[in-house]
């Protein structure tokens, strides 16, 4: 990665102003590549994710013998010719899904009911993420996994077979591991059932039912029937992120000088605590033009400076905004009052610790927060001071400083700023846009 890209220098603008395009939702984009790769035919998907994560899917996938051909032009359009059940093959090489967890657990899923050997390597983050959630319920359908050490540490190899489907009741709310065990339901013998503690997002449940698979549910419990047929392959429009929006509606909320506009955001509802987060801090958030993509709804959302205030998060919204509260951290820095954020330790296993990396860096800035085990209280009301940050290398940690950059007195330099190309390649360019 280049210097310049590393090193990211923020001064808050005097306006942020304008309209922001957001890149194609990354949980979608990766569902769409891999559920249309099972399926048999060809299918157009554009506006997909160009984040670094989705392209380690989309390398996964080649390597196990699935045809992507670029659209002329259009680098997030891509067409996927799909294999079809039993058209996979064993990779020449080791599997390495880079920085994404959402590639080696999904892919994980589908690679335990194939007949050949995997190996699956990371990052070095991916590599220290808990995969004893993935390889226990896989297992319980009869998988042989193996991950390293007693924590189960990637690489993992998976010895492909027959499975038998499962009733698993997941411990932690988790799409990726509900989305690996239904993979692996799909060609496993007889029906998987799936209760999970909190609705985590549901985008695997409505690909999977618009490509045809039996699949019934409701908040907390999933029922599936293996495939008698091949999955149908769909075109698909993949709405934009909310989770790159997020940066926006945070950013549009905070600065004393700002309106902005984001065109096509998904606003799932297992998605969009983010936006219930910020309405109940007393941010002047719209939601507009809300209609369907396929089956993912989306609407166009506009923000404007705001006063907040603080609250408490914790419960079921936790589920649907975990990927936002590094985010929602700098706008309870700025808020009245003291922020409450419990009953989110899953923060602990993500691209970093985001509770201790979160706590540490926002408090360069001159934030007052103090670390609990699986949250944070926030004591906000505090001007922030522009200063030396480090992402540690965790794309929504980057952002989320960068973000607290524009409303900092003074000029704040963030190290390995370059990581947000992992879900946002266009973020520093977006924010120049915005920015007068
Ligand atoms: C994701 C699910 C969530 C989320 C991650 C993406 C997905 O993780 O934090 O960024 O695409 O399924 P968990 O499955 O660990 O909750």
């Amino acid at each position: 990665m280049a210097e310049k890209a590393r090193l990211k220098k923020i001064l808050p603008p005097k306006e942020l102003v304008g309209e922001v395009s957001v890149p194609g939702d990354k949980s979608i984009s990766h569902r769409a590549l891999i559920f249309n790769s099972l399926a048999l035919g060809s299918s157009k998907i554009s506006n997909f994710s160009p984040g670094r994560d989705c392209l380690s899917t989309i390398n996964c996938l080649r390597a196990l013998g699935v045809r992507f051909t670029r659209q002329e032009g259009k680098p997030t359009a891509m067409l996927v010719h799909g294999v079809g059940n039993t058209g996979l093959t064993e990779a020449k090489n080791i599997l390495n899904a880079g920085n994404s967890a959402t590639t080696m657990r999904l892919l994980s899923g589908v690679l335990a009911v194939k007949p050949f050997l995997s190996i699956f390597t990371g990052d070095i983050s991916l590599r220290s993420r808990p995969m004893k959630r993935l390889i226990e319920p896989l297992r319980l359908m009869g998988a042989e996994i193996y991950g390293r050490g007693e924590d189960s540490f990637a690489p993992l190899v998976i010895r492909g077979k027959r499975l038998h489907g499962v009733t698993y009741s997941l411990p932690v709310p988790s799409a990726q591991i509900k989305s690996a065990i239904l993979l692996a339901g799909l060609f496993a013998d007889g029906s998987t059932a799936i209760e999970e503690p909190q609705h985590s997002r549901d985008h695997t449940e409505r690909l999977l039912k618009r490509m045809g698979a039996k699949l019934e549910s409701d908040n907390s419990h999933i029922f599936l029937t293996p495939l008698t047929a091949p999955l149908t392959s769909v075109d698909l429009c993949v709405p934009g992120d909310i989770s790159s929006a997020a940066y926006w509606l945070v950013a549009g909320a905070i600065h004393p000088n700002a309106k902005i506009k984001i065109a096509n955001c998904g606003v799932n509802p297992t998605r969009t605590g983010i936006i219930d987060a910020l309405l109940a801090m007393g941010a002047k958030l719209k939601i507009e033009n809300q209609r369907l993509e396929g089956n993912e709804p989306l609407a166009d959302l506009y923000v404007e400076s705001s006063r907040l205030k603080a609250i408490e998060i914790s419960g079921d919204i936790i589920p649907r905004l975990i990927d936002e509260i590094p985010l929602l951290a700098v706008a309870a820095c700025v808020a009245q009052g003291d922020t409450l954020i419990k009953e989110a330790g899953e923060l602990r296993v993500k691209e970093s610790d985001r509770i201790k990396t979160t706590a540490r860096e926002l408090s360069r800035l001159g934030a007052n927060i103090e670390e609990s085990s699986d949250g944070m209280i926030i004591h906000g009301g505090r001007l922030l001071l522009g200063a030396e940050v480090r992402s540690h290398f965790d794309h929504r940690l980057a952002m989320s400083l960068a973000v607290a950059g524009l409303v900092a007195k003074g000029s704040t330099l963030i190290h390995n700023a370059g990581v947000a190309e992992i879900s946002y390649p266009d973020f520093w360019e977006e924010m120049e846009k915005l920015a007068r």
